[in-house]
């Protein structure tokens, strides 16, 4: 398994890996203390694009611990992950029927139609993904014309530091991150067509680079 700033393609094999893992932590994954989650869940709300009336996508949703904030705020959620052990936390936490859960891969193409959403969210998902622009590709092909990118994810520096994610559950202790710069991100964005609106680092601490980066862009409008 390829550790924190040890970047490469991402092998089919790796990406399952991660999977398992997930699917093996799920069980334990909302009980464990986890700074960066709560600083990240702190954050949503303070930094949401507008959801009222909105299709929203929350990519890399996980056991729905934003979709609890999410849901009851937008018109129709759907989340994406490909963890089913994840998913099956999240849809048992969040029943409403606004609220879409889908199995899948966000390296592959999107189970979802093109222009058919108003914003996505990526939270804590993308130091999974080893390379962004085809993610920010599907992003950009599910989103309207003026559609909304939210993205709140380990800080480049901090991965660069040594603080990528372990996944930790029973079959031992997976590392699954990989480092995409502040460059990738902005090149990769840039590159699915987005334009940046704000770029910020969060969660300052003594002698250590930010916790969390989060990035607002946004598609041209018609
Ligand atoms: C650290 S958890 C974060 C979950 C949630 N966003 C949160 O903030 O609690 C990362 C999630 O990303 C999912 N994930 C990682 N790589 C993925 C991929 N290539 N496609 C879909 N989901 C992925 C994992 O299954 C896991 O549920």
């Amino acid at each position: 398994m390829t550790p924190a700033g040890d970047k490469k393609k991402g092998l089919p094999e790796e990406l399952a890996a991660i999977r398992e893992a997930y699917d093996r932590w799920s069980a334990q994954y909302d009980e464990q203390e986890n700074a960066t989650r709560d600083l990240d869940e702190q954050l949503l709300p303070q930094l949401a694009p507008p959801l009222a009336g909105r299709v929203v996508v929350e990519a890399g949703c996980g056991t729905g611990k934003n979709s609890r904030w999410l849901a009851p705020r937008c018109a129709r959620l759907i989340g994406l992950d490909f963890s089913a052990g994840m998913l099956r936390l999240a849809r048992r936490r969040l029943p409403d029927r606004h609220v879409y859960y889908l199995q899948a891969d966000l390296t592959a193409p999107w189970p979802l139609a093109a222009a058919s959403a108003d914003v996505v969210l990526f939270n804590l998902v993308l130091e999974h993904v080893p390379v962004l622009a085809p993610v920010f590709e599907q992003a950009a092909r599910v989103l309207r014309p003026g559609g909304r990118l939210y993205v709140s994810e380990y800080h480049p520096a901090r991965l660069a530091y040594g603080r990528g994610a372990t996944i930790a559950g029973e079959g031992g202790v997976v590392f699954g991150s990989y480092l995409n710069t502040e460059a990738d991100y902005l090149a990769a964005l840039a590159a699915a067509g987005f334009e940046l609106e704000r770029f910020a680092g969060w969660g300052e601490e003594p002698g250590r680079p930010p916790r969390l980066l989060t990035l607002h862009a946004s598609l041209p409008g018609v």
